[in-house]
Parts: C-alpha cells; sequence; structure tokens
C-alpha cells in the first residue's frame, strides 16, 4: 500500500484540502484500497483543531467532504511514508532538518514550480483549491504512469 502525505505550515487549510480531493480523486478511479493518505503540518499551532469552515466550505462546494484533526508531523511520519509532499519549499527544509536530512527524496513540493500560496492569508480559498487540485491530478497521473499505484 502506498502512503502519502500532505504537509503545509498549520495543518487547518491546505494540506487537509489536498488529502480530501486526493482521496476524492482515487475514490473516482476505484484506487482509494491501494494508497493511504494522510496531512500534517509542520508547527503543533493549530494540533487537535479541525479543518478551518472556509477550507471546509470550499471543498463542499466542490463536492468533496473532509474530517480531519490537524496534527504536526513527526520524524516517525516521515520515515512511514513514501511520499510527502509540501506546500511549500520552506516546509521542506523544515522537514530535512527536523529528520537530519533522512529521507529527503521523498519529501517533495506538491506544485513543481511554485509553493501554493496560504489561503488564511490571502483569503482566496478557491484559487488555493484550483491549485491543489490541478496539482494533485498531476501527481495521480504521474504515479499511475510509473506503476506506483
Ligand atoms: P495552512 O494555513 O498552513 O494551510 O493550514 C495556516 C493555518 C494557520 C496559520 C497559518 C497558516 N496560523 O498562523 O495560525
Amino acid at each position: 500500500m502506498l502512503k502519502i502525505a500532505f504537509v503545509c505550515l498549520g495543518n487547518i487549510c491546505r494540506s487537509p484540502m489536498a488529502e480530501a480531493v486526493f482521496k476524492h480523486l482515487l475514490d473516482e478511479r476505484g484506487l482509494s484500497d491501494r494508497v493511504t493518505v494522510d496531512s500534517f503540518g509542520v508547527s503543533d499551532e493549530e494540533e487537535g483543531n479541525g479543518i478551518y469552515p472556509l477550507a471546509l466550505k470550499t471543498l463542499e462546494s466542490h463536492g468533496i467532504t473532509a474530517k480531519h484533526t490537524a496534527k504536526k508531523i513527526t520524524a516517525t511520519d516521515v520515515a512511514e511514508f513514501d511520499y510527502v509532499m509540501v506546500m511549500e519549499l520552506r516546509h521542506r527544509g523544515t522537514i530535512l532538518c527536523m529528520t537530519r536530512g533522512e529521507y529527503a527524496d521523498r519529501v517533495k513540493p506538491l506544485c513543481k514550480d511554485r509553493d501554493i500560496v496560504d489561503p488564511w492569508y490571502t483569503r482566496d480559498f478557491e484559487k488555493s483549491y484550483a491549485d491543489i487540485k490541478a496539482c494533485c491530478m498531476s501527481l495521480l497521473d504521474e504515479l499511475i504512469a510509473q506503476g506506483k499505484i
């Protein structure tokens, strides 16, 4: 079973949206039983909190739902997941510091050429959702093409 983690700062906006979108895409293709999907923050500031209401509302407006409790990623989590997809390159830096450079190959930006902007600050949840969805679709296509799923 392939294991994919999505990571942002607080684990209440972008990474839970990415988790829900990726699960939805897997479901649509009948591949849900082939992949474990989870999400984490690099900060513990929001630990225990649910998905941010506007993030959930945006998902729901696209027919996607999410049940979520925020948690901070640990070195053990990084060791367990095959792919750790970060929303911003600086999250990769934080994770590599935490793991002392181990598992660097599996920690990758979800979007190859830019960060997924933080809707907590922009308030544009629809834009972040669209970005996340496009990148999740590319990731899924890539993993299927590579025979990983
Ligand atoms: P996320 O968004 O990293 O996409 O979950 C944020 C959530 C909370 C905060 C910052 C970003 N905050 O500063 O509390």
